[in-house]
């Protein structure tokens, strides 16, 4: 891709992710849509994203992945969960990605992402990947799920971090994970990816879930879902998360089917 990416940067938007959404047709990949308050936020499973006004990153940008087949589209989203990983382990963290594409710090979450593709015949015709990096806020919604944020985990004591900063350095990192996926790299990216998947290997618990929940909603007020006992051990070519339990009987499940308790 080319790497003169050009930067939108807003004020106030709705959602960058529908920002670039209304301007995918025209826009070139490498297009980053940023704002520094969004009105309607998104998040995954419907799901609004809350972030204070300009103490953080809440940006889009524009791949067009038409190197891919839609059934292969989970590979853009290691890439770009490799891209945060690396930033964040490059600030001296020890960033983890918890399937599919959260980034945490411990048991906290710093970085969420909405990636939406749009298809064309047999090809991924366009990826926005929209990312909302806690960078400066110390201070959070008592609703957000475990939340945490660069400054609180660096400790940084020196002045805030520089939004225009961190957002050109994070998208280098993006950038050189998205290229290596374009060269032909995916199985050594699927390693990597594996390799720093919170929870990887131990046993915890997770519980099943139906598809409708949202995903904040505390364990115990779910509708009865099983809860099980398993350790990870990867994730399949389409994204779905690989479970082996005790008695080392192993099922693989969806997005909406799996949530870890934590
Ligand atoms: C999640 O963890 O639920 C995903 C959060 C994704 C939030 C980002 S902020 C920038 C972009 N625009 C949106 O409306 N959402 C994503």
């Amino acid at each position: 891709m080319d790497k003169n990416l050009g930067i939108k940067w807003y004020q106030t938007l709705d959602s960058t992710n529908s920002q670039a959404a209304r301007e995918f047709d025209q826009a070139p990949e490498g297009t980053v849509w940023i704002a520094d308050f969004q009105s309607a936020g998104r998040g995954q499973r419907g799901n609004r994203w809350e972030s204070k006004a300009a103490e953080n990153l809440t940006f889009s940008i524009l791949f067009r992945p038409v190197f891919l087949s839609p059934a292969q589209q989970f590979q853009v989203s290691q890439a770009v969960s490799l891209g945060v990983q690396r930033y964040l382990q490059g600030k001296g963290l020890d960033a983890k990605i918890k399937w599919p594409n959260d980034i945490y710090i411990g048991n906290k979450k710093i970085c969420g992402m909405l990636i939406e593709h749009s298809i064309s015949g047999d090809k991924l015709a366009g990826s926005i990947v929209g990312i909302g990096l806690n960078l400066n806020q110390r201070k959070f919604s008592p609703y957000a799920p475990n939340p945490t944020s660069l400054i609180l985990e660096t400790g940084k004591d020196d002045g805030e971090y520089i939004r225009r900063e961190e957002l050109t350095q994070l998208l280098g990192y993006l950038c050189t994970a998205y290229e290596e996926l374009e060269e032909g790299f995916a199985e050594e990216l699927d390693a990597e990816y594996t390799e720093k998947l919170y929870r990887l290997g131990e046993f915890h618990q997770f519980m099943e879930t139906d598809a409708d929940a949202p995903a904040d909603m505390p364990v115990e007020k779910m509708a009865p879902g099983r809860e099980i006992t398993a350790r990870i051990t990867g994730v399949d070519q389409y994204g779905c998360l690989e479970l082996e339990f005790p008695d080392s009987k192993r099922r693989t499940y969806p997005f909406k089917g799996i949530r870890y308790i934590i």
